[in-house]
C-alpha cells in the first residue's frame, strides 16, 4: 500500500517525483489544487472537487483541461496506490518557461498529484472541541479561488501553533468573520447555524455545502449571512468545516470559553450525519 506521487502522467514513490525549478507554481505561486479525501477505498465528493477545479482554473484563464482526463488520472493514482483512506494532493500549474509575470507562450499546463494516508485529526480533539485565535484577514482579494499562493494561510497557522492552538481565524478590517487557515468556520446562536455567504472572500468549501445541505435534511435552521466578531465568542457553538477537518468544533477562541466550553449537541449531530452521508456514499 505505497504513497504514491503523480507528474504529468509518469507515477513513482513521491521521494523520486520532480518538477522543474522553472514551474510557475513554484515561481509565482501560479497554480491550483484540491484535497480530497477517500473514506473505505472510495473517494467522497470527487465530481464536487472537479466542479470547483475547473472554476479555480477558468477564474484564472488557464487552458481548459479535459475533465474526464483528469478524473482518469485521479482514480488511476488512488487505485495504484490501494490506500481505503487515502488524501489525494492534485496541483495544476500554468506550466513551465523562462521567468516571466505574463502568461507564457506555452499551453502546457502541469500536472502533479500525491497520495497519502490520511493524517487523522486526534480523536481527543473531536470529542473535547480545539481553540483558535483570530488574526487580521491579510489576504488577498480572492480566497474564493483555490490557489496554491497559501503564505498568509501557512503565518497564521504558524501563529496559531505558537500560541499553543489549532487553528486561527481571519477576521475582517470591520470585524466579519471569514474562515479558518484550511477550513470554513460555522456558529450556532439561538438555535440557528450561521455561516459566512459565499463571496470573494472565502474559499467555497465542498464540506461547507455538504454541511448546509444536512442542515436542510435534518431541519436546522440555517443562515448564510455576514456575522461578526462579536457574535463569534457570544455564540452557543462554534465550528469549523473542511476536508481534513469535517465538522471539528471549538470551545476556546482567543482565550474565552465558548457557550460551556464542551462540543455542543449541534456539532455532534452534524459530525454524525456528515459521517451518515459519506457511509452512504
Ligand atoms: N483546505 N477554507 C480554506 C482557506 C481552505 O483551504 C479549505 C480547504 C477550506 C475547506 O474546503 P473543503 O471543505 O473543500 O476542504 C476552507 C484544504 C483541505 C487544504 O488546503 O489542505
Amino acid at each position: 500500500m505505497p504513497e504514491l506521487a503523480y507528474v504529468n502522467g509518469k507515477i513513482s514513490s513521491i521521494e523520486m517525483a520532480m518538477v522543474p525549478v522553472e514551474d510557475r507554481g513554484y515561481q509565482f505561486g501560479d497554480a491550483v489544487y484540491e484535497v480530497i479525501v477517500s473514506y473505505s477505498g472510495r473517494l467522497f465528493a470527487l465530481e464536487e472537487h472537479l466542479e470547483r477545479l475547473e472554476g479555480s482554473m477558468c477564474e484564472l484563464d488557464f487552458p481548459p483541461i479535459s475533465r474526464e482526463t483528469v478524473r482518469h488520472s485521479i482514480q488511476d493514482l488512488f487505485k495504484q496506490a490501494d490506500l481505503p483512506r487515502a488524501a489525494l494532493y492534485l496541483q495544476i500549474s500554468r506550466g513551465v518557461g523562462p521567468r516571466n509575470h505574463a502568461f507564457p507562450e506555452t499551453r502546457k499546463l502541469q500536472v502533479v498529484m500525491t497520495v497519502r494516508k490520511v493524517d487523522e485529526k486526534p480523536a481527543m480533539l473531536r470529542r473535547e472541541g480545539t481553540a483558535a485565535i483570530t488574526l487580521k484577514d491579510f489576504r488577498w482579494g480572492r480566497c474564493d479561488i483555490k490557489t496554491v499562493q497559501l503564505l498568509a494561510n501557512v503565518l497564521a497557522k504558524q501563529k496559531a501553533t505558537e500560541s499553543g492552538v489549532d487553528d486561527a481565524i481571519f477576521v475582517a478590517e470591520d470585524e466579519v468573520v471569514r474562515e479558518a487557515t484550511s477550513s470554513n468556520v460555522f456558529i450556532v446562536a439561538d438555535g440557528v447555524v450561521i455561516t459566512h455567504p459565499l463571496t470573494q472572500n472565502i474559499l467555497p468549501g465542498i464540506t461547507r455545502a455538504v454541511v448546509i445541505d444536512l442542515c436542510k435534511d435534518v431541519n436546522l435552521a440555517l443562515e448564510e449571512r455576514f456575522y461578526y466578531l462579536k457574535d463569534l465568542y457570544s455564540a452557543d457553538e462554534v465550528f469549523m468545516t473542511g476536508t481534513i477537518t469535517e465538522v471539528l468544533p471549538l470551545v476556546k477562541i482567543d482565550g474565552q470559553i465558548i457557550g460551556d466550553g464542551k462540543v455542543g449537541p449541534v456539532s455532534k449531530q452534524l459530525y454524525g450525519a456528515l459521517h451518515e452521508k459519506i457511509n452512504n456514499s
